[in-house]
């Protein structure tokens, strides 16, 4: 038998690392219930204090939820929190009314009411669930979750595992640092950075592998602020998928993956290592690499044969591809910050001094001289056209800009550094991937480029939660 027929008649052995909650993905499609309440977390040791926080279901991270490809996903979610809240699907194509955004694409959830979500992913891979509703607050509680969306054949892997990474800021006793949220100085400068670093909301995760087999790994940044790079040790991994969207495999080598807030990447790699070995995996965007948890190694089952080197082929991504040549260019020029030059700007319809914008409104950033949603939107597309956003970082900070509601590539960057791919290192690539979230430097140009297909109104916002609350959020409409 070669490998597609291996895979074929081994189906049935995939092991599922992290098991999601009971449900059938059957004709009907997922369905899901999300109860929204508070609850605790021992994220600072285990067995240590135990840390307030919200809930997806009682734990950080919420629930997996795991829908197919072109399947109708259910979720009904109710608010038992006592502040309003929202779901949003972070990198799913889907209706606009059901993307989340309160204030934009829906109604906020209200205390004891419930909002049922009722969608079909038209894209497989790793997408994740949050709160879009004072997201700088909700998110750093604890409301977010990872979402996977299967291929229509299961794909040729031993072990599917999911990291959701997050760094919390957490007092000595092991309490959310809540004096610091809205913290305007944060909001101009990098966002609200955590003390704690926790893998699946534990302070060291441990995951279980087997000598031999082939894991599928798939990692997500649910910080608000922090960029975070990791490394696995003793592997050596392809990337396979970056924001869900599966792209021409890149080896990694001995770099790191880099994402920035609300970015994926899906990694696959053998387990060379014998059994009772254990890898570390590490965030080595600091000074010194964090080990943040382990892969375990356990003897093995059945081990499945490889051709040697070759990497996993995922089936090919089914995003539009932009039409460069007829594309609207759209200009979207970032200021402010800390460190930034702003005098004035218009908010709510008003233009207001940088002052009375911080100090009233908690507004230090701007997108084409507006600060927070502006009235009209940034463009208004019509369906299928190209749209080209050059987006100019005048800010002495990074930001990791995000599009809702579709996928993009990048084409072209100024100056050109390596933070391509979000991948810290130059590495060759035979097509752009598709992404929603893109990160540039401080005085970077980016060009992104998408087809605008998805009727409705959409977001594009920095995912450092801080920023965004701080005006780093606009939208655009794109006609049905
Ligand atoms: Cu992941 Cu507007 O959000
Ligand atoms: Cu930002």
């Amino acid at each position: 038998m070669n490998r597609r027929q291996i895979l074929k008649a081994g189906a049935a052995m995939t092991v599922l690392g992290w098991s999601s909650k009971l449900h059938a993905v059957g004709e009907s499609g997922a369905e899901y219930k999300l109860d929204i309440k508070a609850g605790q977390a021992e994220l600072l040791k285990a067995g240590g204090p135990k840390t307030p926080v919200w809930t997806y279901d009682g734990m950080v991270p919420g629930p997996l939820l795991r829908g197919k490809r072109g399947q109708r996903m259910r979720i009904a979610a109710t608010n038992n929190l006592q502040q309003p809240t929202s779901v949003h699907w972070h990198g799913l194509r889907i209706v606009n009314a059901m993307d989340g955004v309160a204030g934009l694409t829906q109604e906020p959830i209200e205390p004891g009411q419930v909002f049922n979500y009722d969608f079909v992913p038209p894209d497989a891979g790793t997408y994740w669930y949050h709160s879009h509703n004072r997201g700088w607050e909700q998110v750093a509680r604890g409301l977010y979750g990872p979402l996977i969306v299967d291929e229509d054949e299961p794909v040729d892997v031993d072990r599917d595992l999911v990291i959701s990474a997050d760094d919390w800021r957490l007092t000595e006793d092991g309490k959310l640092h809540e004096a610091s949220f809205g913290n305007i100085g944060e909001r101009a400068h990098g966002g609200r950075l955590g003390n704690v670093l926790t893998l699946n909301g534990k302070p060291y995760e441990y995951l279980k592998v087997m000598a031999g087999e082939r894991v599928r790994l798939r990692l997500i940044n649910t910080a608000n602020a922090r960029i975070m790079s990791f490394k696995v040790a003793g592997v050596a991994p392809w990337v396979v998928a970056l924001d869900g969207q599966s792209i021409a495999p890149i080896k990694l080598g001995d770099s790191a993956v880099r994402l920035a807030p609300a970015q994926r990447a899906d990694l696959v790699f053998d387990v060379k290592a014998a059994p009772g070995a254990e890898l570390a995996i590490t965030e080595v965007s600091g000074d010194e690499a964090l080990v943040a948890g382990y892969l375990q190694v356990e003897e093995g089952g059945e081990v499945r044969e490889r051709d040697g080197d070759e990497p996993p082929v995922l089936p090919a991504h089914n995003v539009p591809a932009p039409d460069l040549n007829k594309a609207r260019i759209v200009e979207l020029d970032m200021a402010g910050g800390a460190m930034g030059f702003v005098e004035t700007a218009i908010y709510k319809g008003k233009t207001l001094d940088f002052r009375t914008l911080a100090r009233e409104h908690g507004q230090v950033w701007t997108m084409n001289g507006t600060a927070g949603t502006a009235l009209e939107p940034l463009f208004t597309a019509a369906r299928g056209e190209t749209i080209i956003v050059r987006m100019k970082n005048n800010t002495r900070w990074p930001h990791g800009m995000h599009v809702h509601g579709h996928h993009f590539i990048e084409t072209a960057r100024k100056p050109k550094t390596s933070f391509d791919f979000s991948i810290g290192a130059a590495v060759e690539s035979k097509a752009a991937p598709y992404r929603d979230t893109v990160l540039m430097d401080a005085g970077e140009e980016v060009d992104i480029a998408f087809v605008a297909d998805n009727p409705g109104s959409w977001l594009l916002h920095c995912h450092m939660m801080e920023h965004m609350a701080g005006g780093m959020v606009t939208w655009f409409e794109v006609r049905s």
